[in-house]
Formats: C-alpha cells, sequence, structure tokens
C-alpha cells in the first residue's frame, strides 16, 4: 500500500538559553512586557552552531526513534528560511553528513509553514510510489537575521530544528493536509535579500534582517489558525472532539489562547511550548510535535490537529494520527 506513515520524530536546539532579562539590557524593553503580550519566557540561541548543524543533530534523533538507518532514506526535504548558504541547501549537506546515498534531497521556503509544506510534498511522493522512506525536517537559525536593535522583532525569534522520518506502509498517519498562500506585497513580514546594484561597482554592506508589522501578522494568525482547523475538520468529518491536541505554530501564546477561545476548545489540550523555545519558524511545529509525544502529550493512535501560519503569506495544517 502507498499509505504514509510517521514512524519517528526528533529535536535539537542549541545550548545556549537567552533569557527575557538579557533583552532588557540591549533594547527597551521588559521581562513583564514580553511575557504578557508573547507568553515567551527564554529561547534558544546558537552559538557557532549553523542550520545544518541543528537539523544534522534533530534528523539523527528522529532516525534513531525510527530505528531506521539513514541509508534506508531516499527523499530528503529541509524546510528553512536560514540555510547555511544559498547554495547548497541544507537538506544536499544533510545527505553527505547522514552517510545517503545519491538520493532525492531539496529545500523548501515557506517560511513558518515551511514544516506544513515539506510534510505535504513528501506525503505526496511517498503515495506516488516510487519512494519509500523520507526525512522532513523544518530547521532554522533565525537570530542570524534578527536585528538586536529592534524591540519588534528581537525578542521573539530563535533557533532549533525538528525533524520526522515517513515510510511507505499500511497506515495512512496524515488524514489531510491543507496549504494555502496570500502573497505579502505589502511587506507586512519580509525578510530582506541583498538590494540591487544602483551602480554595479558600489559595494554595499547593507545586513538583511528580518522585518514586521506586529499588529497586521497578529490580525492574520488569529483569523487562519482557527479557520485551518475547521477547514481541516469539514474536508475529514472528524469532530473537533476527535482531536486529542492542537499543535499551532508557537509565534504567540495569545494567538494560540484566542483559537482555543473561538473554537470552544479546551486551552489544555492546546500544545504551548513558546515558554522555553520563543519562534522557531519552520522549526517550531515538528519540534512541539516531537516534545508532546516525549512528554506522553501524544500517544501512538491518537489524533492532533497541526495549524502554521506566517511569512509569506502562508498558512497550512494537517489532521495526523500517530
Ligand atoms: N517591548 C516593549 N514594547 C514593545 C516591544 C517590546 N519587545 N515590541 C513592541 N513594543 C511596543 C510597540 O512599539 C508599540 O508601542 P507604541 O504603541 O508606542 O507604538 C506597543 O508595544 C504595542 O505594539 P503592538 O504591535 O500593538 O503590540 P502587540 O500587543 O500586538 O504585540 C507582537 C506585538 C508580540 C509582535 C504581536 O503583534 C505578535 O505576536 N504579532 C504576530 C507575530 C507573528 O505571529 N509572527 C509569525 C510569523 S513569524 C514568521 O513567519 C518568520
Amino acid at each position: 500500500m502507498n499509505h504514509t506513515s510517521i514512524i519517528g520524530t526528533g529535536s535539537y536546539v542549541p545550548a545556549n538559553i537567552v533569557s527575557n532579562a538579557t533583552f532588557e539590557k540591549i533594547v527597551d524593553t521588559s521581562d513583564e512586557w514580553i511575557r504578557t503580550r508573547t507568553g515567551i519566557e527564554n529561547r534558544h540561541i546558537s552559538i557557532n552552531e549553523n542550520t545544518s548543524d541543528l537539523a544534522y543533530e534533530a534528523s539523527v534523533r528522529a532516525l534513531d526513534d525510527a530505528r531506521l538507518s539513514a541509508e534506508r532514506i531516499d527523499l530528503i526535504i529541509c524546510a528553512t528560511v536560514t540555510p547555511d548558504y544559498f547554495i547548497p541547501g541544507v537538506s544536499q549537506i544533510l545527505q553527505r553528513r547522514l552517510g545517503c546515498d545519491a538520493i532525492t534531497a531539496f529545500d523548501i521556503n515557506a517560511a513558518c509553514t515551511g514544516f506544513i509544506y515539506a510534510l505535504e510534498i513528501a506525503d505526496k511522493m511517498l503515495g506516488s510510489g516510487d519512494y519509500e522512506n523520507a526525512l522532513v525536517i523544518g530547521a532554522e537559525t533565525l537570530s542570524k537575521f534578527t536585528d538586536f536593535s529592534d524591540r519588534n522583532t528581537c525578542v521573539l525569534f530563535a533557533d532549533a530544528a525538528g525533524a520526522m522520518v515517513l515510510t511507505r506502509g499500511e497506515k495512512q498517519s496524515i488524514k489531510k493536509i491543507v496549504t494555502h498562500a496570500w502573497g505579502d506585497l505589502e511587506g507586512f513580514l519580509r525578510m530582506e535579500t541583498y538590494p540591487l546594484k544602483q551602480d554595479f561597482l558600489t559595494v554595499e554592506d547593507k545586513r538583511p534582517f528580518i522585518r514586521m508589522n506586529g499588529r497586521e501578522i497578529f490580525k492574520f494568525a488569529t483569523r487562519v489558525l482557527p479557520e485551518t482547523i475547521r477547514e481541516l475538520l469539514a474536508l475529514t468529518g472528524y469532530d473537533l472532539h476527535d482531536l486529542d491536541l492542537i499543535i499551532a505554530h508557537q509565534a504567540n501564546k495569545r494567538i494560540i489562547d484566542h483559537a482555543a477561545k473561538v473554537l470552544a476548545f479546551p486551552p489544555g489540550k492546546m500544545y504551548v511550548n513558546i515558554d522555553r523555545y520563543g519562534n522557531t519558524s519552520a522549526a517550531s511545529v515538528p519540534l512541539a510535535i516531537d516534545e508532546a509525544k516525549r512528554e506522553g502529550r501524544l500517544a501512538k493512535g491518537e489524533l492532533f490537529a497541526t495549524v502554521a501560519f506566517g511569512a509569506g503569506l502562508t498558512w497550512g495544517g494537517a489532521i495526523i494520527e500517530l
């Protein structure tokens, strides 16, 4: 059968923990503001470990969890907006470091929704019957693109990686997956690249940073999170009460609380780890899934919904049975 079964998960965060108190020293903010407006208390910021290093550690743990050797993997997809290099991609670096054959390996960019997009691609590629075992990763070192003098963004973003191993098997773990995009021509959330040359001989040293209109992204996120859950339920025929857990992208605790309220879903069944990790973009969902599993919040056979949203604008979600 060409079904997609999830057989392993893993995650990794850099050792260096940065508390809100650090930001009180570098920008005009307070621990109280950050906690009450975002839910964040600590985050992990990489020192000398790049995105592929975090992705490698998460992948090793996921393969270990799946009891599968890297030689059996024939597809790697890495979702990231913060690769080590524009080229080669993180997935191609991983292919060599993990010791996989000369398999299919590519990166995708759908910002914070990247892992959901990568999961959809892997699900459909495994479903084609041409691939056997996929490694899907969300990994970021957002600290590379964070302006630590901008209080609107620097307190939010952080570094992490999460990975999942999927195999062509008997059971369809991914019940339904949806992805959407609506081009952000207004620039509500942008990570710039290098500017085009006015004069090609001029050396410009402008660094690309994340810039965000927090209010607009907040409005967008509070709309699409419950909307996507309702869309997934309508497409599958599941009831809200069938869900053992909702794992939303960890962008702001208030966005998660708002979704619980408008859906009338028990707040205790909304997974939250933003207090420890901040917003880790494409890594946020796979990190949360792996943690929820390891904490015993998700067991084999249980059903959960996951939803992500972010720059692009992009959003999407899935209903998954572990
Ligand atoms: N400390 C203190 N004050 C701050 C800080 C800070 N760190 N950041 C902003 N403020 C100030 C603002 O300057 C503003 O001051 P002003 O009124 O004098 O202009 C005031 O706080 C209120 O600003 P708001 O933007 O209205 O604050 P809000 O309560 O909305 O919280 C936040 C801001 C946390 C950014 C919120 O809007 C948010 O979470 N937005 C969504 C972010 C998100 O979900 N991103 C996801 C996608 S990420 C991705 O794809 C990579």
